[in-house]
């Protein structure tokens, strides 16, 4: 089906944890094999006519899980940024970042910058990772820039709109969201794309992160293409 594409695809990665679990494997394993998935939803996502995807890798939040844990998800980031690069060269993947990147050891900081800078020309899937994400902190970051350049001339109250909100989120340059998926069963949104999101079609799965291959991602894309999207609308849209 090449009708309703959804463009730009974001998923909330949970269940390592409860995957592992449920093995009896170590809780570190199973963000391992999440990375494996990562991987292969990246080298997939362009086969359905994807251009963005965009993963929440690690929220603000989770800083404060176990150190031992935390300690292993930057070695498994740091281990991906160094050995993966020369595949999303091939892939012609787009590598960018997204979230308080400061808040990242300054050797992974210099990864990322690293990685956007060598994939910049790269004209297939833009993979936005979400590293010490938060939407609030988002929102209030953009709130404080677009404060700050009033105040200093730069920037007319009067003239604010929806679109310069957006210009100053981390995702500036982006298109909102079509397609949210979020593995393992929970129904919420926990902080990710608060105003990216508005209008974008959710789709949660029971299946764990380390469970979701590239076909439960043609699940959620199937599911996607069933959707009419409205927009605030009541007439149905020919083409969105
Ligand atoms: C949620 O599972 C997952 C995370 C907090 C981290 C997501 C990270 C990966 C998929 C690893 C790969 C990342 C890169 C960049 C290679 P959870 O631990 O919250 O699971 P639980 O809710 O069952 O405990």
């Amino acid at each position: 089906m090449t009708k309703n594409i959804p463009y730009h695809v974001a998923i909330i990665m949970d269940g390592n944890g409860r995957w592992a679990e449920k093995k009896n494997l170590p809780r570190l394993r199973g963000h391992e094999i999440g990375g494996e998935r990562v991987e292969e939803i990246i080298r997939a996502a362009p086969g359905y006519g994807v251009r963005y995807l965009t993963l929440y890798a690690f929220s603000k939040e989770n800083w404060q899980r176990p150190p031992k844990e935390v300690s292993f998800l930057m070695d498994l980031l740091s281990h991906y940024l160094d050995h993966k690069l020369k595949e999303m060269m091939k892939n012609n993947v787009r590598f960018n970042a997204i979230g308080r990147l400061t808040d990242l050891p300054e050797t992974i900081q210099k990864k990322i910058t690293r990685g956007m800078n060598e994939t910049k020309n790269n004209t297939g899937l833009v993979t936005t990772f979400a590293f010490s994400y938060s939407s609030r902190l988002e929102i209030t970051e953009a709130c404080r820039k677009m404060a700050l350049e009033a105040a200093q001339g730069k920037l007319n109250p009067e003239s604010i709109d929806e679109k310069t909100v957006s210009d100053h989120l981390y995702t500036a340059g982006l298109p909102d969201p079509d397609l949210l998926i979020r593995t393992s069963g929970e129904m919420r949104i926990s902080n990710f794309l608060l105003w990216q999101i508005s209008y974008t079609e959710l789709y949660v799965t029971d299946k764990y992160w380390p469970e979701f291959t590239e076909e439960e991602f043609a699940k959620a894309v199937e599911a996607y293409q069933k959707r009419e999207r409205r927009f605030g609308r009541t007439a149905p849209l020919e083409k969105v």
